[in-house]
């Protein structure tokens, strides 16, 4: 059973000029002909051989070239040396990529698509273009191949809208993904989406990055919030609290120690040497002294802060014996900035999440108990966790979310081979956190625990899916390990020459598509598809929040004043809620 049938010569193209592994060049003999040709467009060139099979190519290039050649190639006798008679002819072109071959499969009697090549073209076979009902036809064998096991239903195909579009779910997440797409594009629409399918699997473990609260109100996800300034207080097990502790010593390094200070490098060496005693105090009281061999300045143990600011503050005002009566200590007076800073952030409720959380976040056992509100997984509405940290100080934002992808990374790390969970990070607006830039210390803090996790997650079944509006501002390291990518409507000119860098230079022509697309539509290409191709995704059933204000409509709306002096007396005290 032949998968086309070409009745007639509308769909002819031309025949094979020139074959190059993948790249094959076309000779079209009509402009009628070339016509037909369209940058990105699928055509197909049978193969004669036993079994059915079609090669299946993209266009690349489409030329109209025009050659001037002399009429006549003999020297005229009476010796003149001119030629004046010349004719131009046209040469037309088009050059194709091969993307695979549909093979009639015996066993299952159906045809099937695969990427790989086993045969290339004859010179002078005829190509034909994919379209109408034969393109239609094709569209659903690639639909029909993808509906496996793992599959994940992310639309339909722009080519055929009638075609459902699947991704290879395991490989998608096993090498790192990247959804990428100008505001408004539809990205938060497509994490949702994913989110929607994923949470129907019995056992799912994804962990999104939520950074302006967009997706608190999805109902199957459990909620998890980085506590605000009005929330510190407040006993909820939705709250979650990241004690200083759990920072290692370069994350607190980057909070408190100013580097262009004069002093910096003796401040580091003394925090660090009261932080380690701190450290060991509370294993020896504990009764883990076991633990001490071990032991280093990074390892996750509480201790007291209030005990390393006297320690500062001694070494800070200390008076030794000179020999001419009482002087001031080798440390005298180095640190009072420091502790101006230390200060400042600790009685400043915004960073209460960290300087003041409840008891129950400081004891041996805390950790594995906000590994668990991590990590969970398996009971209901367990698998998907959103982690809103719209509450988290900008300045300090990168640390933050550093910390809580390290915290996820290790406990995974040091989890049984046999019993670990794949997991994967969904990390929304992640220029703001992982820049390219040699940024700050805060700022390199986040991109070293991604580019950890980017380049050995996964031995350890971590996975990154990168979500960014701005991917030219995103680091360059983590994004080159994305081997899927799904490009919504991209319209900035370095944002698409970014795109264009992870692409294999056989997939540019794609490429064109990117600033024209419709919303929630998206250029889907890596491992994880059977072809790239365009999709037009799914809109989730439950809708993630939008984090724009509509101005316009706002203004239009008849109001009262807004209660000023509540609001200054709310910054005065750092609380939002009535006292
Ligand atoms: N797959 C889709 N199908 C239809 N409309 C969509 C789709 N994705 C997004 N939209 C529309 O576009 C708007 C912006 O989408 P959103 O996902 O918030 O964009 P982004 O996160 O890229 O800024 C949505 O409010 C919705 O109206
Ligand atoms: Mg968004």
């Amino acid at each position: 059973m032949a998968l086309f049938t070409f009745n007639d010569d509308s769909y002819t193209l031309g025949n094979i000029r020139e074959v190059d592994t993948r790249k094959v060049t076309i000779l079209v003999n009509s402009d009628k002909d070339l016509r037909k040709a369209r940058v990105g467009q699928l055509v197909t060139v049978p193969l004669s051989g036993a079994t059915e099979c079609w090669l299946i190519g993209m266009i690349d290039k489409v030329i109209k070239a025009v050659v001037t050649q002399p009429l006549t190639l003999e020297v005229p006798e009476d010796g003149a040396d001119e030629i004046d008679a010349f004719e131009d002819s046209v040469v037309n072109t088009v050059k194709i990529t091969l993307m695979g071959a549909a093979r009639w499969d015996a066993i299952v009697q159906k045809y099937k698509f695969s990427r790989s090549l086993d045969h290339v073209p004859e010179i002078d076979s005829t190509c034909y273009v994919l379209k109408d009902a034969h393109l239609e036809e094709f569209m659903r064998v690639i639909s029909e191949c993808g509906d496996g096991e793992h599959s994940l239903e992310l639309g339909s195909y722009k080519l055929n809208e009638n075609a459902r579009a699947y991704v290879d779910g395991n490989k998608l997440f096993q090498r790192h993904a990247a959804l990428l797409g100008s505001t408004g594009s539809g990205k938060s629409w497509t994490v949702a989406s994913i989110l929607e399918r994923s949470s129907q699997l019995p056992s799912s473990n994804l962990v999104v990055f939520d950074l302006h609260g967009e997706y608190k109100e999805l109902s199957y996800a459990k909620q998890l919030r980085i506590p605000g300034p009005d929330e510190v207080d407040v006993d909820d097990d939705s709250l979650l609290f990241l004690p200083y502790w759990l920072l290692n010593s370069e994350e607190i390094q980057s909070l408190f120690v100013d580097r262009s200070e004069f002093s910096a490098h003796n401040q580091v060496v003394v925090v660090q040497d009261a932080i380690t005693e701190q450290k060991k105090a509370f294993l020896q009281a504990n009764g883990r002294t076991d633990l001490l061999q071990s032991f280093t300045l990074d390892s996750p143990i509480p201790y007291s802060l209030d005990k390393v600011i006297g320690k500062l503050k001694y070494l800070n005002e200390e008076k030794v014996e000179g020999s001419r009566g009482p002087k001031n200590g080798p440390f005298n007076g180095e640190f009072s900035r420091l502790l101006v800073r230390m200060a400042s952030r600790l009685n400043d409720r915004r960073y209460g999440f960290l300087f003041n959380s409840p008891e129950k976040y400081n004891q041996y056992d805390s950790l594995s108990m906000v590994a668990e509100k991590l990590m969970g997984f398996g009971n209901q509405k367990q698998s998907i966790k959103v982690i809103d940290f719209s509450e988290v100080p900008a300045d300090i934002l990168p640390v933050i979310i550093g910390l809580v992808a390290r915290i996820i990374y290790q406990v995974q790390f040091w989890t049984n081979p046999e019993s670990r969970r794949p997991v994967a990070f969904v990390c929304d607006e992640a220029h703001l956190y992982l820049p390219r830039k040699e940024g700050n210390p805060v700022e390199r803090r986040a991109v070293e625990a991604f580019e950890k996790i980017a380049k050995e997650g996964r031995k350890y079944g971590v996975a990154l899916m990168i979500v960014s509006q701005r991917p030219s501002d995103v680091s360059t390291t983590i994004l080159s390990q994305c081997n899927n990518i799904i490009s919504l409507r991209l319209t900035n000119a370095d944002d698409q020459a970014t795109v264009r860098k992870l692409l294999p230079e056989s997939l540019e022509s794609l490429l064109e598509a990117l600033p024209i697309m419709d919303v929630g539509e998206a250029m889907v290409v890596g491992d994880s598809v059977l072809l790239p191709s365009r999709i037009k995704i799914d809109p989730p059933t439950e809708k993630p929040l939008s984090a724009t204000i509509d101005f316009w409509s706002r203004w239009q709306e008849d109001v009262t004043n807004a209660d000023f002096a509540l609001a200054v007396e709310n910054m005065r005290r750092q609380n939002r809620t009535k006292p």
